[in-house]
C-alpha cells in the first residue's frame, strides 16, 4: 500500500489535520480520517456510507462505473463460465483457486457437514405454515449456534474454518426445509452421491415415493445463480454481518443478521418484488403506464430490479444472467409470458431518458426471479436462495475481518439533531 496525504482545514479556527491517503490495488484511494476528531474535534457525516470505506478487504472488487466484478482477482465472467459454486466459495474463503486434491477435500468436508442436528428440525414447527421464508431462515440459522458451543471460539482459526464449512454445507438443508414445511412435505436428508446444487434440488423437490432425477439444465442454471450471488463486496447485508461480528458475536447469529438485512426489498428482496411487479403489469400494453408511474415523484412506485447503489453501468452479473435466462427458457421449451413483459419493460426503460440520465440499468435481480420461476421455485423462496449463495461471501468476509490486525468493534458516530436539554415535567402538568 502506497501512501500520500490530504490536509483538512477548519476555516473557522484555522486548525488543520493531515490525513494519510491509502491506495489499494484498484478503485478510489481512501482518506484515513481517524485523526480528524482528535485534531479538529469533528466527526464526518456520510449518510448511507456512500463514500465511506469501512474496512480493508482482499476478497471482492467491483467498479460500478465500468461494470466490473472480480473475486480474488478473477473476473465474474470467467467464474460464471468455468467454475462451480463450491469452487467459488473455496476461493472466497481461501484466497486462491484449489488444486484437484484441495478441491476434492473441500467437497468431501462440505458433504460431511450437510446434515443438521435432528432437534433443529423441530424449530420449523414453531412457525405458521405461511410464515415468510426469510423470517424462518433468520431463526433457524441463529438456532444452529445452539449445537456448537464448543467450536465457536472466534479467535481460534480452526473454529472459524469449521464454522465456515458448516455454514456453507448446512444452508441448502436449512433452506430446503423451509419450503418443505410450508408445502406440507416431509423433510429430506441430503444425498451425498449428488453434487452440491443437485443435492439442494433433491432436498427441495424430491417426492418420497418417486426416484428424483434432476434436469441438468436446471442444475446448471441454479449453479450459475449461486456463483453470481456468492459475494458482492461491502453491501448492506455483508456490512451487517461484519458489524455484528465486530461485537464478537456468535457467527451463526451474525449470518442470521445478514439474512435479516437481505430480506429488505431494496436489497435481496428485490427479486421477489420484480415478479410481483411483472404480475401487477400483467400485459405488455400496461408497461408504459407502469413506467410512467415509476418516473412520477408523487407515486412511490419504482421499477424493481432497476438501479444499483454502486453500478452506474450495466451490472455485469445481469449481463450473464440475461443470457442464461434466454438459454434456460429456450432449452426447457418454456413459454413465459412474464419473460416477454420483462424484456419489453427492459427495452422501454433502457430507451427512456429518465433511466438513461440516472444510469438506472437492470440489476441481477431483474433476471434471477425469472430463472427461479422457470425452475418452479416459489416466489417467496427467491430471497432464501440468494441467502444460501451469499452465505459463502458473508462467512468469508467475517473470517477476513477477524484475522485483520486492526480488528475492532464497529461503532459509527452521529450528528445529534434532537431536543436540547430540558427538565422533566410531571404527567399531570404536560
Ligand atoms: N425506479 C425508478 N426510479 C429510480 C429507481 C427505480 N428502480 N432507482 C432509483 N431511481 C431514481 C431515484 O428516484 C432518484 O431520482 P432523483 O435523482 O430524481 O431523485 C435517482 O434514481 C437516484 O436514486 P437513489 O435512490 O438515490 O439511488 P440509491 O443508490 O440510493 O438506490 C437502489 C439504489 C436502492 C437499488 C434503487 O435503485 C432501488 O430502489 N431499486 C429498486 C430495488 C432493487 O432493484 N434493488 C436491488 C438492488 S441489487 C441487490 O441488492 C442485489
Amino acid at each position: 500500500m502506497t501512501t500520500r496525504s490530504v490536509t483538512i482545514t477548519d476555516n473557522a479556527t484555522g486548525k488543520s489535520v493531515e490525513c494519510p491517503v491509502h491506495e489499494g490495488n484498484y478503485g478510489a484511494p481512501v482518506i484515513d480520517l481517524k485523526n480528524v476528531y482528535k485534531e479538529l474535534g469533528m466527526f464526518t457525516l456520510d449518510i448511507g456510507y456512500a463514500s465511506t470505506a469501512a474496512c480493508r478487504s482482499a476478497i471482492t472488487y467491483l467498479d460500478g462505473e465500468e461494470g466490473v466484478l472480480m473475486h480474488r482477482g478473477y473476473p465474474i465472467e470467467q467464474l460464471a463460465e468455468k467454475s462451480t459454486f463450491l469452487e467459488v466459495a473455496y476461493l472466497l474463503i481461501n484466497g486462491d483457486l484449489p488444486n484437484q486434491k484441495q478441491f476434492d477435500d473441500w467437497v468431501h468436508v462440505i458433504k460431511m457437514h450437510g446434515m443438521t442436528h435432528e432437534h433443529l428440525s423441530r424449530f420449523y414447527q414453531g412457525y405458521r405454515y405461511d410464515a415468510h421464508p426469510m423470517s424462518v431462515l433468520a431463526g433457524v440459522v441463529a438456532a444452529v449456534a445452539s449445537y456448537y458451543h464448543d467450536t465457536t471460539d472466534i479467535y481460534n482459526p480452526n473454529d472459524r474454518r469449521l464454522t465456515a464449512q458448516r455454514v456453507i454445507a448446512k444452508m441448502p438443508n436449512l433452506v430446503s426445509k423451509i419450503y418443505r414445511y410450508g408445502s406440507g412435505l416431509p423433510f429430506v436428508y441430503p444425498d451425498n452421491s449428488r453434487g452440491f446444487v443437485e443435492n439442494f434440488m433433491y432436498m427441495m423437490f424430491s417426492w418420497p415415493t418417486e426416484p428424483f432425477v434432476a434436469n441438468p439444465v436446471a442444475v446448471r442454471a441454479l449453479e450459475l445463480l449461486f456463483i453470481l450471488h456468492a459475494d458482492h463486496e461491502q453491501n448492506a447485508s455483508t456490512s451487517t454481518v461484519r458489524l455484528a461480528g465486530s461485537a464478537e458475536s456468535n457467527p451463526y447469529a451474525c449470518i442470521s443478521a445478514g439474512v435479516a438485512t437481505l430480506w429488505g426489498k431494496a436489497h435481496g428482496g428485490a427479486n421477489e418484488a420484480v415478479i410481483q411487479m411483472l404480475q401487477e403489469i400483467e400485459k405488455p400494453r400496461n408497461i408504459r403506464k407502469f413506467v410512467d408511474r415509476a418516473k412520477d415523484k408523487n407515486d412511490n412506485v419504482r421499477l424493481m430490479g432497476f438501479g444499483h447503489r454502486v453500478y452506474k453501468n450495466y451490472d455485469p452479473r445481469a449481463k450473464i444472467i440475461r443470457k442464461a435466462c434466454h438459454d434456460l427458457l429456450d432449452e426447457m421449451h418454456l413459454n413465459q409470458p412474464m419473460f416477454e413483459i420483462a424484456m419489453e419493460l427492459e427495452r422501454i426503460a433502457l430507451e427512456d431518458d429518465y433511466f438513461i440520465s440516472r444510469k438506472l440499468y437492470p440489476n441481477v435481480d431483474f433476471y434471477s426471479g425469472l430463472i427461479y420461476q422457470a425452475l418452479n421455485i416459489p416466489t417467496n423462496m427467491f430471497t432464501p436462495m440468494f441467502a444460501l449463495a451469499r452465505s459463502a461471501g458473508w462467512i468469508a468476509q467475517w473470517m477476513e475481518m477477524l484475522s485483520d490486525d486492526d480488528f475492532r468493534i464497529g461503532r459509527p458516530r452521529q450528528l445529534y439533531i434532537g431536543a436540547k436539554q430540558r427538565d422533566y415535567v410531571a404527567i399531570n402538568s404536560r
